[in-house]
Order: structure tokens, then C-alpha cells, then sequence
């Protein structure tokens, strides 16, 4: 908000972002999320941060980087405010299509003895969850816990604002023209009374899905096991290349010898140029597994 406005309704003003202040936040932002912001998102970082600047009664972005440098809940809040959790249901359709189509179908072939019947896929930036309820969707329309399968979809993300809405599976009621009619119908519930208006996960998708902070940056992940797939999609775009490099080896270390590593489109392992320890080849785009690709074994 301008100052002339501020002063106009009576706030008291907030003193502009210098490039000290703003070199600050980016350090203190890339170390603790992986978040790079470069100069173009200068004014994104004044605009998610001066209203809890008004809260706070602060009248500089120092004495708000005082703050938010000795308190872990206020920097879980500064986190919240400037990470973007822009997410779909079915986003990257052909993501599903994979799953559907190659994944699924080798699973069910593999998975055939006593106690077998187990899947587990992780949404590792999972937002306000429409990516992981969309995996809880497509996994038990094809493993029905009636035949013995046992479905497990864990999701986390670095900010608790989004896994709180994640947890409530509320979403507006416009948001159901992002899934396929068969599924909307079996797994979602429309709103009535105080709900109207809203659409709800309903309970066969969240008996399977669970939510958890996480962040990407961690020493050690809060997740025990390896896992069938993870989806890490439209997350590393935003880190920088050592960042990504780090993420991917240590998300590699909890995947199924067997299992595919979903990134997002625009995150190709191409751009990091073969910076990683272990081999990865391209099933699809996007789609990753462990080892070097088919056409270049047993040579
Ligand atoms: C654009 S959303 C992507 C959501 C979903 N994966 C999709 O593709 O639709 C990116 C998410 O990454 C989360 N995020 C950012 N930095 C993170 C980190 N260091 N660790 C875990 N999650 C992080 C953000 O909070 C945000 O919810």
C-alpha cells in the first residue's frame, strides 16, 4: 500500500524495502526454502509481507527480518506468505495417463503374491492437496481395498497455511470441472447448508491420503520407506540448480528401485546437465526411473 494511502486511512507507514533489506530476505529465504527471488519479485515480496508488517505495528522490513531471524513460528508465517501454491486436480493430465496406462497395469503384474498388494505414492509438494487426492482418485478407481490392495498416498509441503486447507479437502465448487465426471461422482461430495457452494473430499479418498510438513531442504525427510512414485511437480522451478540437484538425490534415496519420479513440465533433468550420483533415464516427459535407459544395457 502507497504511504500517501496509508497515511489517508489513518496507518501509520512502513519505510520502503531497501536493497540491503531485500538482499537479506533473499538469503534468508533461499537458505531456509530453496526460494530464489530474483529482482522481479521484489515487489511480490513487499506485497505478501507489509500487511503482516501493519500487524506486527512495524514501520521498516528490518525490524520485521529481526523478527522473523529469532522466531521460527514468525518465520513459518513470512513462509507461508510469499510461497506460490498455485495447483490443480489432474493437472498435467498425461501424468495420469502414465500412471494409468504403464504404471499401474506393471504393478498390478509384479504385486501378485500374499501381502503384496501395497502401493504408496508420495505428492512431495502436495499444496492445498488437489494433487494428491487426485492420486487417492486414480489409485482406488484401479486397486480396490475389497481385493486386498492397500493404498497409501503421503503429502507434504513446506508451508502448514496450505496443509491446513489440504486437511479440510474444501475446494470452491467451480473447482469441480477439473475432474472427470466418473470420479467427481464417486469420490467428492457436494456441499449443502453452511457447504453450499462447496465441494468435499469425501471419505474413501481421505481414509487413504495423509498430510505432513515437509521441507525439500531438510537434512532428513519426515518419511520412512521407499515409495511406488513421487510426484515433486512445479516445485523445483523454483530453486536453483545445486538446490535441485540436492532435492533430486535425496527424494531418489526414498524411491522403489521399480518406482517413477514425476516432475513438473517445465523441470526437465536435461537443464541440470548429469549433476547427479545416480543414473536416471526419461520414460516420458517429465517421468523419470532409476538406471541408465533400456537402449543402453547389456552392452
Ligand atoms: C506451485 S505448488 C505445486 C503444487 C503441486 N505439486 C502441483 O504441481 O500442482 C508449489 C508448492 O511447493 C511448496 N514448496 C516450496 N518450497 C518448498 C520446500 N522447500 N519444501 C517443500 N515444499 C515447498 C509450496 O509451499 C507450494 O505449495
Amino acid at each position: 500500500m502507497p504511504n500517501r494511502v496509508a497515511d489517508a486511512l489513518g496507518l501509520s507507514p512502513i519505510k520502503a524495502l531497501t536493497d540491503k533489506e531485500f538482499a537479506a530476505f533473499q538469503r534468508l529465504i533461499h537458505t531456509e526454502v530453496g526460494i530464489f527471488l530474483s529482482d522481479v519479485k521484489r515487489p511480490l515480496l513487499v506485497g505478501r509481507l507489509t500487511k503482516r508488517l501493519r500487524e506486527l505495528g512495524l514501520g521498516s522490513f528490518s525490524a520485521y527480518f529481526a523478527v522473523v531471524k529469532d522466531d521460527a513460528a514468525e518465520r513459518q508465517r513470512m513462509i507461508d506468505a510469499i510461497s506460490t501454491n498455485e495447483t490443480h486436480f489432474f493437472r498435467e493430465p498425461k501424468h495420469f495417463d502414465f500412471l494409468t496406462g504403464t504404471v499401474f497395469p506393471a504393478l498390478a503384474a509384479r504385486r501378485t503374491g500374499k501381502g503384496e498388494r501395497r502401493i504408496r505414492i508420495w505428492s512431495a509438494a502436495c499444496s492445498t492437496g488437489e494433487e494428491p487426492y487426485t492420486l487417492a482418485m486414480v489409485l482406488l478407481e484401479h486397486f480396490a481395498p475389497a481385493d486386498g490392495w492397500e493404498i497409501e498416498v503421503l503429502a507434504s509441503d513446506i508451508s502448514t497455511r496450505v496443509l491446513a486447507r489440504a486437511r479440510d479437502g474444501l475446494w470452491p465448487l467451480a473447482k469441480s470441472g477439473e475432474i472427470p465426471q466418473a470420479y467427481l461422482k464417486r469420490f467428492m461430495l457436494k456441499g449443502v447448508g453452511d457447504y453450499e457452494g462447496k465441494m468435499k473430499a469425501g471419505p474413501e479418498i481421505r481414509r487413504v491420503v495423509s498430510f505432513f510438513p515437509n521441507n525439500l531442504l531438510a537434512e532428513t525427510y519426515a518419511v520412512k520407506g521407499t515409495f511406488d512414485a513421487i510426484f515433486c511437480r512445479n516445485v523445483l522451478i523454483y530453486f536453483d540448480t545445486p538446490t535441485k540437484l540436492k532435492v533430486i538425490e535425496k527424494l531418489l534415496a526414498h524411491l522403489d528401485p521399480e518406482g517413477y519420479l514425476f516432475l513438473g513440465h517445465a523441470e526437465s533433468l536435461v537443464s541440470l546437465g548429469g549433476g547427479l550420483t545416480r543414473e536416471l533415464h526419461s520414460v516420458a516427459p517429465a517421468i523419470y526411473k532409476l538406471g541408465p535407459a533400456p537402449s543402453r544395457r547389456h552392452r
